[in-house]
């Protein structure tokens, strides 16, 4: 902590009274006596693998989201590695998000493609199209496009980008459950769209995964990867992995099924209650959802203003946290300058690099109070005032 931030008084941090003893719980996971319930029938039943609960739950999540076909499989890593392997070659290039979760690069790399970063929007926080026309190169075949933070990007420019250049389009929508563009289900988009159902989902399931898409013998590629390229009893067409879901998960996911538009419409209304909040505290900018979508708030992420306070965007969540405002960085480090993928950095992708070092994110889960609105606000509003630049 800097030396002016350690003067700040009254803050918990330095010993001063927190707004709240007892912290806002930053999620809520919790599993309903309905969802114990579907999983121990399951468990009863003895059917363990992919059965009947998992089809059921492919069913309802097509039709939730617009989609032809749905496969779940064992998580979202691996459903972006069923999406991407038909849809690309090795050497290709491929343009993916500097600003994501690592997985939707890292399975480009594992399929033998070549990463291509493209920067963010610094106020939507989704992929900025523009930069990604200008990066196309002769080699380009396919983009990878993530729907961050349950907010949506500009569909229309994407596949326009695509057309243009004969590129197949992969949705990364981990964090997009039920989120719409123009009236419609993300399913209806691109060439296949991937969701994670990981245990601090929206829709969550421990672990598990779909990808959907709408072509008959993409589904069929994917189904046959899915499961060792079994077309019958011990007949392999081709090689394939075990990326199958079960159906305790399954079970599980119909559950929560029943209640997630319920539960997306009150992060919908937390989203405006933040947006309220943060419009009377000088230096918070609030997130910006692109024109026409629906976003469904997986995450509230905040920007700091440039020079809005005098310490760094890792020390006043700290002083949050000690006020009893939990807070997390999505992320800390943009894509390219991941150890991992540094071999693709061609540092190119500033607002990524910027959006680092100042963005976090407030709790945002169905179960917020107004109690809880109430310590956000006031520890907001503490901390800034102690900090302010
Ligand atoms: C954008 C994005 N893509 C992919 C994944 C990977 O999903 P999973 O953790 O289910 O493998 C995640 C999970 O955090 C994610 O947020």
């Amino acid at each position: 902590m800097s030396t002016l931030a350690n003067s700040a008084g009254g803050l918990a941090i330095n010993g001063g009274t927190p707004v709240s003893p007892k912290p806002v719980p930053f999620m809520s996971t919790a599993l309903t006596q309905a969802d114990i319930d579907a999983a121990t029938a399951v468990l009863k039943s003895g059917m363990l693998r992919a059965a009947k609960k998992c089809e059921e739950f492919e069913q309802r999540w097509g039709a939730m989201t617009q989609a032809k076909h749905t496969m779940t499989c064992a998580n979202g890593t691996v459903a972006l590695q069923l999406a991407y392997e038909p849809l690309f070659k090795r050497g290709d290039d491929v343009l993916v998000p500097a600003w994501s979760y690592i997985a939707t690069v890292s399975m480009v790399v594992a399929r033998g493609g070549n990463p291509i970063f493209v920067d963010a929007n610094p106020e939507t926080f989704q992929i900025d199209v523009a930069d990604a026309a200008r990066k196309i190169t002769p080699k380009t075949t396919a983009i990878a496009v993530t729907h961050l933070y349950g907010g949506v990007a500009d569909i229309d420019a994407v596949q326009a980008l695509a057309a243009k250049h004969n590129l197949k389009v992969i949705y990364d929508a981990a964090q997009a459950h039920l989120a719409t563009y123009k009236g419609k289900g993300l399913g209806a988009f691109g060439d296949a769209v991937t969701y994670s159902l990981y245990a601090t989902k929206n829709l969550a399931t421990g672990e598990g995964g779909f990808v959907t898409c709408n072509d008959d013998a993409l589904a069929r590629q994917i189904k046959l990867l899915r499961s060792h390229g079994e077309t019958d009893k011990y007949l392999h067409e081709q090689v394939g992995y075990n990326y199958r879901l079960n159906d305790i998960a399954g079970a599980i996911g119909c559950s929560r099924l029943d209640r997630l538009e319920a539960q997306t419409a009150q992060r919908q209304k937390n989203a405006a209650r933040y947006d309220a909040i943060l419009a009377k505290i000088p230096g918070f900018l609030a997130p910006k959802v692109t024109p026409n979508t629906t976003c469904i708030w997986h995450l509230y992420t905040v920007r700091i203003a440039d020079g809005a306070l005098r310490c760094t965007r890792d020390e006043f969540c700290k002083a949050l946290m000690g006020e009893g405002v939990p807070t997390a960085v999505h992320y800390p480090r943009p894509l390219p300058k991941q150890p991992a993928l540094a071999a693709w950095d061609k540092k190119n992708t500033p607002v990524s690099d910027d959006l680092s070092t100042r963005v976090f994110c407030l709790p945002m889960h169905h179960d917020l109070s107004d109690e809880h609105f109430g310590i956000i606000e006031a520890a907001l509003n503490k901390v800034a005032k102690a900090m302010r630049g």
